[in-house]
C-alpha cells in the first residue's frame, strides 16, 4: 500500500498514555469504532499494557508499539521478533544504522513496519552539541532519514513542520508519522511545534500520533470524529 491509499480512519492514532491497563481499556470502549488505530508507549507498556497489543488487534484495531528501541543488533532483532508475534503494525527505534539493520531484518516476514525516530523532538541544536554531535537537528534529521531509507526502514517519526521537508529526502513510499497535532483551540500542553489536523495531512503527514485532545477530551469519541472529518479528502465532483 501506498501512503496515498491509506483509509482515512486508520490516518489517526490515538495514544494510550494512559497509567492503567483498565483506563485504556475504558477509552477503547468508549472511541468505539471512530478510532481504529492505538499507539501503545511507555507509561502503559511498562504498567503491563503490552498484552493489550493482541487484545486490539484481535479486535481488529491496529496497533503502533512506541518503545523506541536502541540497543545491541542481537537484543533489538530479538525483541522485534516479540512484537511482530502480538500482531502490532508499527514500531519505533532510534534511527542509529546498526539498530535499524536488525530491526528491519527481524522484522522480515511479519506484518510489522519499522518506524524510526530521527532526533527526538525536545532535542535542539544545543542539546545535540552537549551530546556529543557535529551535527545540528536539521542536518541530522536530514542524514538519518536517507541513512532510514537505504536500510529499507518502512517510515520515521517527526514533527508536522519537518514532514514536507522530508518528504523531498525520502519521496513518497516511507511513511511520515507526526505526533504534535493539536485541534484548533486545544491546549498545547508540552507540545513546541504544532499543527492542526488538516495542515499536518497537508505537509505531507500521513498518520497523526494524538494523546490528550482525544484521551483528556471530556467527549473523546466528539473530539476523534472530529478530527477524522478534518482530514477526509472532498469528494471528487
Ligand atoms: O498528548 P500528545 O498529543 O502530545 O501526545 C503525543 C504522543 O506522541 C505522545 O505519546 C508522545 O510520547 C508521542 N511523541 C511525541 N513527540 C515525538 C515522538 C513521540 O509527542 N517526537
Amino acid at each position: 500500500m501506498t501512503p496515498s491509499d491509506i483509509p482515512t480512519r486508520d490516518r489517526l492514532i490515538v495514544a494510550l498514555d494512559l497509567p492503567a491497563v483498565e483506563q485504556a481499556e475504558a477509552m477503547v470502549a468508549r472511541l468505539g469504532d471512530s478510532v481504529s488505530f492505538y499507539k501503545i508507549g511507555y507509561q502503559l507498556a511498562y504498567a503491563g499494557g503490552l498484552p493489550l497489543v493482541r487484545k486490539l488487534t484481535d479486535q481488529g484495531k491496529k496497533v503502533f508499539v512506541d518503545l523506541k528501541l536502541h540497543d545491541i543488533g542481537n537484543t533489538v532483532a530479538r525483541g522485534v521478533e516479540s512484537i511482530a508475534k502480538l500482531g502490532a503494525t508499527f514500531l519505533t527505534v532510534h534511527a542509529y544504522p546498526q539498530t535499524m539493520k536488525a530491526a528491519t531484518e527481524a522484522r522480515a516476514g511479519s506484518g510489522l513496519k519499522i518506524l524510526a525516530v530521527t532526533v527526538l523532538t525536545s532535542y535542539d541544536d544545543g542539546d545535540l552539541h552537549q551530546a556529543g554531535y557535529r551535527l545540528g537537528v536539521s542536518d541530522l534529521v536530514e542524514a538519518r532519514a536517507r541513512q532510514a531509507q537505504l536500510l529499507g526502514i518502512d517510515g520515521l517519526v517527526c514533527s508536522p513542520e519537518e514532514a514536507a521537508s522530508l518528504r523531498k529526502v525520502v519521496g513518497h513510499q516511507m511513511r511520515l508519522v507526526t505526533p504534535g497535532i493539536r485541534p484548533a483551540g486545544a491546549a498545547t500542553g508540552d507540545q513546541k511545534r504544532i499543527m492542526t489536523p488538516a495542515r499536518a495531512i497537508a505537509a505531507g503527514s500521513d498518520y497523526l500520533v494524538v494523546g490528550r485532545p482525544v484521551v483528556e477530551a471530556a467527549d473523546p469519541k466528539a473530539v476523534a470524529e472530529a478530527i477524522l472529518v478534518e482530514i477526509t479528502p472532498p469528494l471528487a465532483a
